[in-house]
């Protein structure tokens, strides 16, 4: 069987990649730079049901942002910068249906752009852009997930690009693994939080989050916990995220190309002219166990994984534990 039809059955293991992200995964293990320290349960733990691992995710995968009560940002007055309504009120009735749009490769050439528009919100991640590419991948969007480098790498033009106007902002950035807010506000990956001030006094009508770096640390122990192997000491990808925080939000979610359909590629991004196959696979993200999680608790069929790269997940308002 191939890589690919093993990814779709869930049956695929660190061994089976190419000896290059093989010696990343361990590298990233070595250097352990968040200082990750786990002592959770992990390989003898009996394998969850998709059922019960549902029940975990709901139970545990509460999406919370920074408020400004917590030091050292009550401390610094940031109250006043964090939007007032938090964003697991800002859309008070839900969504029924929607859809996360991962920006893979493989996306290309799917025509899959009217299906993803028809759902009733529609989350995108960091630069991918739609312009040009609506036939493959819509050209609503509702919420945006953008790592810390969107904020602080002038290439993006984040002030200026429509990308991040008119739809709902969540920021992200790696902290220590212990989520103290003083060390991460001292010494973020990359430093978010100027021009986060700067683009809330700017624009204090748009809804713009930062993710409390607790709630990414829990979705990495979630996966940890439910992988018989070590999994990179780095927080999961802007995908998985994405997929949780749409979870709380909607009915049912539709992921599409996270998971990789026939027409998987090393092209790393649809709108970028860059090849590497751990943009699908991992190096710095665990990006093949958040991957084989998912696949768990897919509830469509596998013909719209392999045809369509679409995975269906009920949210958490469908889940009865
Ligand atoms: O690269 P970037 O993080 O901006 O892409 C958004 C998300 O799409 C990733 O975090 C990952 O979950 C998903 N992705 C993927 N395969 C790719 C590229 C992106 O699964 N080749």
């Amino acid at each position: 069987k191939s890589f690919l039809q093993k990814l779709w059955k869930g049956n695929v293991s660190s061994k089976m990649l190419t000896p290059r992200l093989q010696k990343a995964r361990r590298e990233y293990l070595r250097a352990n730079k968040l200082g990750v320290s786990f002592n959770g349960k992990q390989k003898n733990s009996r394998k969850l049901n998709p059922q019960e691992l549902l029940c975990v995710l709901k139970d545990r995968a509460q999406v919370q942002t920074l408020d400004g009560r917590e030091a050292p940002f009550s401390n610094l007055g940031w109250e006043k910068y964090f939007p007032k309504i938090p964003l697991n009120k800002l859309y008070p009735r839900g969504f029924a249906t929607c859809a996360v749009v991962s920006s893979a490769g493989a996306i290309l050439n799917s025509s899959l752009g009217s299906e993803i528009d028809s759902h009733d919100a529609v989350l995108r991640f960091n630069s991918a852009p739609t312009r040009n590419y609506e036939k493959d991948v819509g050209n609503k969007t509702t919420l945006r997930i953008i790592n810390s480098q969107i904020l602080t790498n002038p290439n993006h033009h984040f002030t200026d690009s429509s990308l991040y106007k008119d739809v709902t902002l969540i920021a992200w950035d790696p902290s220590p693994y212990y989520a103290d807010l003083h060390m991460w506000y001292h010494k973020p990956d990359y430093n978010l939080f100027p021009p986060y001030e700067k683009h809330r006094k700017r624009n204090p009508d748009q809804p713009f989050y930062i993710l409390h770096p607790k709630f990414t640390w829990e979705l990495w122990k979630i996966i940890q916990e439910n992988s018989n192997e070590k999994i990179q000491p780095n927080p999961p990808s802007s995908g998985f995220i994405g997929i949780l925080i749409m979870m709380s939000m909607c009915q049912t979610v539709h992921v599409y190309e996270y998971i990789p359909s026939y027409r998987q590629t090393d092209l790393c991004h649809y709108h970028e002219q860059y090849y590497d196959a751990a943009c699908t696979l991992g190096a710095y993200h665990p990006l093949l166990y958040e991957k084989m999680l998912v696949q768990r608790i897919n509830q469509g069929t596998e013909d719209n994984l392999l045809r369509k790269g679409k995975v269906i997940l009920p949210g958490f308002s469908s889940i009865h534990c």
